[in-house]
């Protein structure tokens, strides 16, 4: 029986991927080596409603293995994080000697932003890469206490894509006590469990995101743990994500937005169980209509390719049964993955530039979440005829 990381009951599985290698467990070419494996399952908390994997995976095997995320790679993304860190700078950094802290920085667009306005700042970050300055160590109680005491209390912590990572709420919100100026905030964002289920875009559940986020779901968490839920803002990122903000317990009047969002994921219906069933039915279809259009592709004859090796689509290729018979490889911008096999599936990875060589007639779009940036870079395969199959919320060619 798996039970609830924020309160201990008995979570309440609704959806079962079976076996799954590690998503960033990309292998060399010939490497005959068994993969870790491990059963990718989601369930939810009757109690505080938080979704969940089910099973945990060993923490030292889920570290990323040389692919750190480079959010700079997309115009999207680092455009994203210049504004994040311009919003603070106008709303949270104003005082006398402002400090901003990051958990897990991504390449370090938000803090560099931060940093050029002459604001103090640092990133926790245990590779000790992106950051301008870097504090080597994971962000938990003994971590955050030692920087609060050479540096003094943090006006704001924040965590882009870190925090759903994160099995160990406790550490994480004991750490953001001891740091957090009184009136300091914790600011996260994440995939939103919303977006998932209306998008049925299972592919978010893989094995770093150990949460799936409600408003429902953190203001119960923060109560636990002697915060309070103060701000949501809808951000159109990675397919659709919340930006929570958190603050100590009775500190901040609560934003309007917050009594809405937790509304309208009640009208919704986001929270019952017919929902989680309804994905399940959802996500059952998918895993039938993909390999068969993409068998009727092969058919016919016609040439396909997939493109971006994301984390997600190791969920898509080892649930829907992919291989390289079926898509003969995924060209990736990420040089570290050049050359190496997709996890589990064993599809080859090539550089983006093998996506022109000759153009497919059909690419399997993995990295949906920046659909809009690669479709306007690749508009030189549609002209020529290309198409898109895309599998959420449901598959199709466009
Ligand atoms: P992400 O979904 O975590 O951002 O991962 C995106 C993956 O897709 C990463 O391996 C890089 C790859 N990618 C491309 O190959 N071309 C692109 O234009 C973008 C934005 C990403
Ligand atoms: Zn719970």
């Amino acid at each position: 029986m798996s039970h609830c990381r924020v309160c201990s009951s008995p979570l309440q599985e609704f959806f079962d991927f079976g076996e799954q290698p590690l998503s960033a467990a990309f292998t060399e070419p010939g490497d005959r080596r068994e993969q870790f494996r491990f059963r990718l399952a989601v369930g939810a908390c009757p109690d505080c409603s938080m979704v969940q994997l089910m099973e945990d995976v060993p923490r030292s095997r889920a570290v990323h293995e040389g692919y750190p995320y480079h959010s700079s790679q997309s115009r999207v993304m680092r455009a994203h994080f210049e504004e994040t860190a311009r919003g603070f700078l106008a709303r949270e950094l104003t005082g006398d000697d402002p400090f901003m802290v990051e958990i897990g920085c991504n390449d370090g667009v938000t803090l560099a932003t931060v940093a050029g306005a002459g604001v103090r700042q640092l990133a926790f970050e245990p590779s000790g890469q992106g950051g301008t300055r870097v504090h080597r160590a994971f962000f938990d109680a003994v971590s955050a206490r030692e920087v609060r005491e050479s540096e003094g209390p943090a006006d704001v912590v924040y965590a882009a894509n870190t925090v759903c990572d994160v099995p160990d709420v406790a550490e994480l919100f004991a750490g953001a006590d001891a740091l957090l100026a009184p009136d300091g905030v914790l600011v996260f964002e994440d995939p939103y469990f919303g977006e998932i289920i209306e998008r049925t875009s299972f592919d978010q559940i893989y094995d770093e995101h150990v949460f799936f986020f409600t408003a429902h779901s953190v203001r119960a968490m923060a109560e636990r743990f002697g915060f309070e839920l103060v701000g949501v803002e809808r951000l159109p990122v990675h397919g659709g994500q919340i930006r929570y903000t958190l603050a100590r317990a009775g500190r901040r009047r609560p934003a309007g937005a917050v009594a809405e969002l937790l509304a309208e994921e009640v009208a919704s219906g986001l929270l019952e169980a017919a929902t989680r069933e309804r994905f399940a039915a959802a996500v059952g279809a998918i895993r039938e209509d993909l390999p068969a259009l993409l068998r009727k592709l092969a058919e016919e004859g016609h040439r396909v390719v997939a493109y971006g090796a994301t984390a997600k689509s190791s969920t898509v290729t080892n649930f829907c049964g992919l291989g390289p018979e079926l898509v003969p490889f995924i060209c990736d911008s990420t040089p570290a993955k050049h050359g190496k096999l997709a996890p589990g599936s064993g599809i080859p990875v090539r550089p983006s530039a093998a996506f022109s060589d000759p153009y497919p007639e059909y690419a399997l779009l993995f990295a949906w979440n920046h659909a809009e940036e690669i479709m306007a870079k690749e508009e030189e395969f549609r002209a020529r005829g290309g198409k898109w199959i895309l599998y959420v919320p449901e598959v199709r060619v466009v």
